[in-house]
């Protein structure tokens, strides 16, 4: 039977510490500032955004959320974008995706202030983090990685497998893994026999966003099995990309969807919000 990873109890634990940082910056006279920009009706980014103003609220940051419309233009959305950038209140800018069909993604991140990306997906901060040299983390690999330290297994020299190589989770991911000296295999869609690699797997991180893909079969006995999934089954249910029931029982560790990835990448969008103010304000000299 595997120890059960809560990122839950580990979210309340670092957001009050957090909380405690907080309080001492605006002791100096700094709020940390966060704007989320939603564009459209998604029902899950609206689930998330109000999430991550939940979390600001709770741990006393500054927030602005902009709720626009599907038909906005990309150009308007630069607009917005540059009028952040010049905040003095706003030290990180998220916006939510998936953003609707027409809006090119990538382009609006290239406008962010890399000093204000706190989602870490501007270009510059994805470079730093390749060579080593981490601004912000990417929060869900952030939060990933905070999930396997609670084991108290170091990283180094484990076969770690990364099931996903989405830009915003499984590319960085294998980023940090590598950084704590893991030997990082990423598979993906085209990669045949998946379970040849998952097996062999100390350190297994599933972001593919396939409800069921890691079956308990699939899975080295005793292994950290961190599932980053969030897929809705037929009965509407929140489920990851790991089969729990049929995991559980070989894994040494495991993540529950919900519960467990998910609070910790608001978490760690909030330590980089307040990691942001703080070089913000060493930048005036505050
Ligand atoms: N959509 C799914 N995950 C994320 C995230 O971490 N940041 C943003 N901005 N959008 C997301």
């Amino acid at each position: 039977m595997a120890e059960i990873i809560s990122g839950t109890a580990l979210s309340a634990t670092i957001r009050s510490e957090l909380k405690c940082e907080t309080d001492k910056l605006k002791a100096q006279g700094i709020v940390p500032g966060l704007a989320v920009v939603l564009v459209g009706e998604d029902p899950a980014s609206k689930v998330y955004v109000r999430n991550k103003t939940k979390a600001c609220e709770e741990i006393g940051f500054y927030h602005e959320q902009y709720n626009l419309p599907a038909t906005i233009t990309e150009h308007e959305i630069l607009d917005l974008v540059d009028t952040l950038n010049h905040s003095d209140k706003i030290h990180g800018i998220l916006i939510q995706a998936p953003l609707p069909k027409g809006l090119d993604f990538k382009n609006i991140i290239n406008h962010i202030s890399p000093e204000k990306d706190v989602d870490a997906f501007h270009p510059v901060n994805v470079g730093k983090i390749t060579i080593g040299d981490f601004d912000f983390l990417p929060c869900t690999p952030a939060g990933v990685m905070e999930l396997i330290h609670t084991t108290g297994i170091s990283v180094e020299g484990k076969n770690c497998v990364v099931v996903g190589r989405s830009n915003i989770v499984g590319k960085p991911q294998a980023m940090l893994l590598l950084k704590e000296n893991g030997t990082v295999t990423i598979c993906h869609s085209k990669t045949p026999d998946l379970a040849q690699f998952t097996k062999n797997a100390d350190i297994l991180v599933a972001a593919a966003g396939k409800a069921g893909l890691i079956r308990g079969d699939m899975i080295k006995p005793g292994s950290i099995v961190i599932d980053v999934g969030m897929n809705r089954n037929e009965e509407g249910k929140l489920v990851g990309d790991v089969d729990f029931a049929s995991a559980e029982p070989v894994a040494g560790f495991i993540t529950p969807v919900p519960g467990g990835v998910g609070p910790m990448t608001i978490t760690m969008l909030m330590k980089n919000t307040l990691r942001s103010a703080r070089n913000h304000g060493k930048n005036k000299n505050l």
